[in-house]
């Protein structure tokens, strides 16, 4: 008899005889009678034992987590028996033969518990975790994403070509994983942390719309968005410009989140980095959370504080967040804001409160009387309000003020239901590494700069802007890229604003370069952080919870045990050998 899914059965099927496999989820006795609950991974379905079974015997040996394989007829459950909660909650299978496939120790993790164990624990025990429906979901989730992904893609004319995983650097502003060569002692492949150069190449090559699912690789501190390798759905297309490119990415992004049921409203909404800089302090804003930051420069007057006056003397700004009920706010819990801020050079929270007894906080005394109702009336303050005031250095007062957005929202549970996608455009082609003393790429180097700013590039290198897009959902880049250099000079010229010399420009992007000598189409693309949007799609906390075997924040494979040593014979082959201070 050919075997059904257990998740499938329905009261239509009341009378027929099926054939089923999978584990023993739950196991209860009633007084004799066994209900145990088999699951697949289309679902449970609830099988009963009496004593006088011939499968009696058997099914008093059932422990969670055996493998069996069950024939039986299909019954209604019994009026006070029946279960909305589950797909097959009026049905039961009777009349069994029961087959033990394999049986099972105790489990260390129990996927009919409620709640989860320790995430330790589940990483360790991936097996089993996976096991629990809540993970099923997630990556059932992403396979439907990844499919849809491929069929939109297709569709589209794009070609899924693959590229090299050991290869040499490409920079994306983080470490590489090194591998060392075997044939070349000496000599190290390093695993992409993106095939940016190669799918350009795909371009020079002709292909004309390519894309890959494909593995990056980054050594970069690990936090709940991040991984040390995780999947990008690569794309890049030649002759286009900026609005090709978001077209074709919003087309595809409204084909992806409608598997997870989502209906997406085209076209997305778009900011520049500058508004999004000035209108929420951070170039990937959560528009869930209903409150703007406000410029107060025409408001300036109504402080009597010498160091607002002088702060916008020297350039810089005023500007102002509204905390709705932040009036009710202790002074530890002010203490705690400034802390967040600290490192924007803020030792605390400047800031007002509106209460029943008048203006209170500790800007309040810097507010001159006469003007204390239109500065109120423009901060849109009631009384049990809080805003909270900063001027300064204009990146620095944005980045606080964004920082402290999100503490209101998540402290006076401000944001709205439902997502919001929205472009990032415009980023700045460059940025200052204080580290580095110079200025590097924003994004990559090889990011077309806007057209209208190619001639400041040297004068005013910093205020170029590229053509370069993220997209955002709620408060998280899902996806960044860019429209391209082409032109061989162009790619010189930032080369060496960069600061590299001819010799490392040869050595690290000579074939980039030699490439561009015959005949470059202009070509842009992006890149989607597959991992990320699926774990905004299923609704989970960490991109962990979306990827089968992930790595702890340590870097850590809990599973496996990697990373590990290795044995002395492989490293002496490599020529390698490990610092004895790195041996513990
Ligand atoms: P970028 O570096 O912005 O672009 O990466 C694209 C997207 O990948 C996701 N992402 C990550 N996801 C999980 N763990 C990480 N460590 C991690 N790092 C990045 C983000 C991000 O938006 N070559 C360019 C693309 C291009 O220009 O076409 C690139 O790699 O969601």
């Amino acid at each position: 008899m050919k075997r059904e899914f257990a998740g499938s059965l329905r009261a239509t099927d009341v009378g027929r005889r099926v054939r089923l496999s999978g584990w023993v989820h739950r196991v209860r006795d009633h007084g004799g009678v066994m209900f145990f609950d088999l699951r697949d991974r289309s679902g449970l379905c609830q099988i009963v034992v009496s004593p006088q079974d011939a499968a009696a015997g058997t099914a008093a040996r059932l422990r969670p987590e055996w493998v069996i394989a069950v024939e039986g007829t299909i019954r209604m459950r019994q009026e006070g028996a029946r279960n909305a909660k589950i797909a097959t909650g009026d049905v039961e299978l009777c009349d069994v033969a029961l087959e033990i496939l394999s049986e099972s120790d105790v489990p260390p993790v129990l996927p009919s518990a409620a709640e989860a164990p320790d995430e330790a624990v589940r990483l360790r025990y991936r097996f089993l975790d996976l096991r629990r429906e809540e993970m099923q979901q997630n990556l059932a989730l992403r396979h439907r994403v990844l499919q849809a992904s491929r069929r939109h893609l297709d569709a589209a004319g794009f070609y899924e070509l693959e590229t090299p995983m050991l290869t040499r650097s490409t920079p994306e502003g983080s470490r590489d994983f090194l591998v060392p060569s075997r044939m070349q002692p000496g000599s190290f492949y390093a695993l992409p942390q993106s095939p940016q150069l190669f799918k350009q190449l795909f371009m020079v090559a002709g292909f004309e719309r390519y894309f890959q699912v494909v593995r990056c690789f980054r050594d970069e501190d690990l936090r709940a968005d991040r991984q040390p390798e995780f999947t990008q759905i690569y794309i890049e297309m030649s002759f286009v410009g900026e609005e090709e490119v978001l077209g074709l990415a919003e087309g595809l992004t409204k084909a992806l989140v409608a598997e997870a049921g989502w209906d997406l409203q085209l076209p997305l909404q778009r900011l520049t980095y500058q508004e999004a800089m000035a209108r929420y302090g951070t170039d990937k804003p959560d528009l869930r959370v209903p409150l703007e930051i406000q410029d107060l420069a025409n408001q300036a007057g109504a402080f009597d504080a010498p160091f607002i006056q002088t702060a916008l003397a020297q350039g810089g700004v005023l500007r102002a967040l509204r905390a709705p009920g932040g009036a009710q706010l202790s002074r530890k819990q002010w203490d705690e804001l400034g802390r967040e801020i600290e490192r924007f050079g803020m030792k605390s929270v400047p800031y007002i409160a509106l209460t029943q007894e008048g203006l209170r906080g500790s800007l309040a005394k810097a507010v001159r009387p006469e003007a204390q109702d239109a500065l109120v009336q423009t901060l849109g303050l009631q009384t049990g309000d809080a805003a909270v005031i900063i001027a300064g250095e204009e990146e620095r007062v944005s980045l606080a003020l964004g920082v402290l957005r999100l503490s209101f929202a998540d402290q006076f549970s401000l944001r709205q239901s439902g997502h919001r996608f929205l472009w990032v455009t415009d980023f700045p082609l460059m940025e200052w590494s204080e580290e580095e003393g110079r200025a590097v790429s924003r994004h990559h180097p090889f990011t077309h700069p806007h057209p209208a700013d190619v001639d400041r590039l040297e004068a005013e290198p910093l205020a170029v802007r590229a053509q370069a897009y993220d997209l955002v959902l709620d408060g998280v880049e899902v996806a960044g890229g860019s429209i391209r250099i082409h032109e061989r000079p162009l790619q010189e010229r930032i080369f060496r604003l960069l600061g590299l010399s001819e010799q490392e420009t040869k050595d690290k992007f000579g074939f980039l370069l030699e490439a561009f000598r015959y005949g470059a189409p202009p070509h842009g693309g992006i890149a989607f952080g597959f991992d990320r949007l699926v774990m905004l799609l299923a609704g989970v906390p960490s991109i962990r919870d979306v990827i089968a075997f992930p790595k702890t924040a340590k870097g850590s494979d809990l599973l496996t045990g990697a990373p590990s040593d290795v044995a002395q014979a492989q490293l002496d082959e490599l020529r390698l050998r490990v610092q004895e201070e790195a041996k513990r």
